[in-house]
């Protein structure tokens, strides 16, 4: 299977000399086309910096990223937003969504962006948001939904546009047990269905546990990385 994701040695350090942080360490990882991947590891521990490193977000002081066979530190800031919107999408723990556009503009976005036809990104957002139960809610705006649809809506957003890889930044994480699960569920599907590659940084074991593979970090190292298949766990 491709590698879709190839990190080696990322540094990301914070602030200047000693007041500097390091929190990221070292960190080299390769991440198979079309897997389902959690990262876990307590606050502060590196994670949301890593996901936005793999992102191209954010930058890092040392190491190579290639994302897609793609080495993205030498991506111009315009270049990088075009291949951000072709390739990746992104999921995080408050939704994101403009207040001041209705659902399906929100899911509209990504496609309208990249100057898709007005009726085609339509006909696809509508499809996605059918698919998640929310045909009732397209003309309603952000602040008038609950936080379930908005993160519903967000992964709409995040896959309309068939994207090979998914970052997901605590996704349920302000979403009670069973929204949480619906959402995981619905995610994990989509990706398994479309063969996309899904990452997701999680709080929660049962989620982390529905995925194939849990990567750990602390203090900006990687101290464990477990693939499941289907015999059981592995190192
Ligand atoms: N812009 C910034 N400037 C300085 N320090 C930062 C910045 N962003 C993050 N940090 C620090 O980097 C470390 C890692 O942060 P990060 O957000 O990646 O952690 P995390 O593992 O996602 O934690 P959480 O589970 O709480 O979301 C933390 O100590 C944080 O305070
Ligand atoms: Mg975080």
């Amino acid at each position: 299977m491709d590698t879709v994701i190839q990190a080696s040695g990322i540094e990301k350090i914070y602030g200047f000399g000693t007041g500097g942080l390091r929190v990221l360490n070292d960190v080299s990882l390769s991440i198979d086309g079309g897997s389902i991947v959690s990262i876990v590891g307590p606050s502060g521990a590196g994670k949301s910096t890593l996901l936005n490193c793999m992102g191209c977000l954010d930058g890092f002081q040392s190491g190579t990223m290639r994302i897609l066979g793609r080495d993205v530190s030498g991506l111009s800031i315009e270049d990088l937003s075009g291949f951000r919107n072709r390739h990746l999408g992104f999921i995080f723990q408050l939704h994101n969504l403009l207040p001041e556009f209705t659902a399906l503009e929100n899911v509209m976005m990504p496609l309208l962006i990249r100057r898709v036809r007005q009726a085609d990104a339509r006909k696809k957002a509508l499809a996605l948001l059918e698919r998640f139960n929310l045909s009732e809610r397209t003309d309603h705006r952000p602040p008038e939904l609950s936080g379930g649809e908005c993160q519903r809506i967000a992964v709409a957003r995040a896959i309309v546009g068939e994207p090979d890889i998914v970052l997901a930044d605590e996704p349920t994480g302000s979403l009670d047990r069973e929204n949480s699960r619906n959402l995981a569920r619905i995610l994990l599907d989509l990706g398994r269905e479309n063969g996309t590659t899904i990452i997701i940084v999680t709080h929660d074991r049962e989620i982390a546990s529905m995925t194939e593979r849990t990567i750990s970090l602390v203090d900006g190292r990687i101290i464990d990385d477990i693939i499941v298949d289907s015999h059981g766990p592995e190192h």
